[in-house]
């Protein structure tokens, strides 16, 4: 039976809750204010992933509690509090929680808080802090670059999967984790954050690329947003992992229109997760691409997301191996069979 684009039906599941759809706002500023927060749920969106917060927050503040226990004073606001120099907002641990707690109170979809951290440590139990203040779920970030030439891709390995360990033994709300692209076999990581407790993996983190200022000749940090290109990179391995893994998958980085969105449920996404976009456009770009991912859907034919979801995933897909090495050796011979130098 088709449907109009009004009828089709967008539900879905991430990590055992009921999404009303898979578009989930990743952590970015437009999810650390309440009055974004608020926009992108009237806007539609299907859940939404706090900001993180970070594990050197979590010691910083530790370390300052301990020195003012030692000299034996009252905590005072002043210090307790851990205050972003630029909006004067309270981002350590105190803080985080109420603002969690508000969105909580103040939304209607499912609220996913967001830790931040590479390796176990003290800090992990405030997951359960967080599952405590209401949270839904916990999006894990495990943001790391290994620099030691000692450390092996086992060490960084080993480390990721006990951090997740660490993380999932304090709660019993599910945990996702957020990982980089650069691990050796992302099918075999992946299954031990499964094993690990995980229920969902987010692919991939965007790592941030210093640059140098020419003028200062200074190594300098810059924030580029995403472009739409960059969805090829968690595409290729959502569409390899889609029904290989009983871990949920979210996709993240590049998704900007509703073609990017229907692409990564093709290949297999549970969610969309989308920052650069929301930031650029505002939190009612997410009903814009509800509309048009509707209007796809009919189209073509589609009454239900789940039906979409994975037609394209390499196991589905008439080409399997478009995703493996053979498509590398068909697409540089293509592309040399047609290039023409410029005169
Ligand atoms: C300004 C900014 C702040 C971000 N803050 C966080 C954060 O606190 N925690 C996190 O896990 N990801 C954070 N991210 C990463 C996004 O959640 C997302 O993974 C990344 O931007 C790629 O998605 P996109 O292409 O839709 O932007 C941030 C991104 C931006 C641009």
């Amino acid at each position: 039976m088709n449907v109009s684009a009004e009828q089709v039906v967008l539900a879905s599941r991430y990590l055992g809750l009921a999404l009303r759809n898979p578009l989930v706002a990743a952590a970015s500023p437009v999810t650390g204010r309440l009055d974004t927060l608020r926009r992108l749920d009237d806007a539609g969106v299907g859940a939404v992933v706090l900001p993180s917060l970070f594990e050197e927050q979590i010691e910083h503040d530790e370390l300052a509690l301990a020195e003012l226990d030692q000299v034996g004073k009252e905590i005072s606001p002043e210090i307790s509090g851990y205050l972003d120099p630029f909006t004067g907002v309270e981002v350590g641990p105190g803080g985080y929680l109420r603002r969690l707690e508000a969105a909580k109170g103040a939304l209607s979809v499912p609220v996913i808080a967001s830790l931040n951290g590479h390796r176990p440590g003290g800090w992990t139990h405030h997951a359960q802090l967080m599952q405590d203040a209401g949270a839904d779920a916990i999006e894990l970030n495990i943001y790391f670059l290994a620099t030691d030439a000692s450390e092996t891709g086992h060490d960084v390995e080993e480390r990721t999967v006990d951090t997740v360990a660490a993380v999932c033994s304090q709660v019993k709300v599910p945990v996702a984790v957020k990982i980089g692209p650069w691990f050796s076999s992302v099918p075999s990581l992946v299954r031990r954050l499964d094993e690990a407790g995980a229920q969902g993996v987010t692919l991939f983190n965007r790592f941030y690329q210093p640059d140098v200022d020419l003028e200062e000749l200074e190594v300098a940090p810059r924030l580029v947003l995403s472009t739409p290109e960059e969805t090829r990179l968690s595409l290729r391995w959502i569409a390899i992992l889609h029904g290989r893994t009983a871990i949920d998958l979210a996709a993240s980085s590049g998704a900007h229109e509703a073609d990017d969105v229907v692409k990564l449920l093709l290949v297999g996404a549970d969610v969309v997760t989308m920052a650069s976009s929301l930031l650029l456009h505002g939190p009612e770009h997410v009903a814009k691409v509800l509309t048009e991912l509707r209007a796809w859907m009919a189209e073509h034919e589609y009454d239900d997301v789940s039906d979409l979801r994975g037609a394209l995933s390499q196991r589905a897909a008439p080409d399997p191996a478009a995703f493996e090495r053979a498509n590398y050796l068909r697409t540089l011979t293509r592309y040399a069979a047609a290039y023409r130098p410029p005169r």
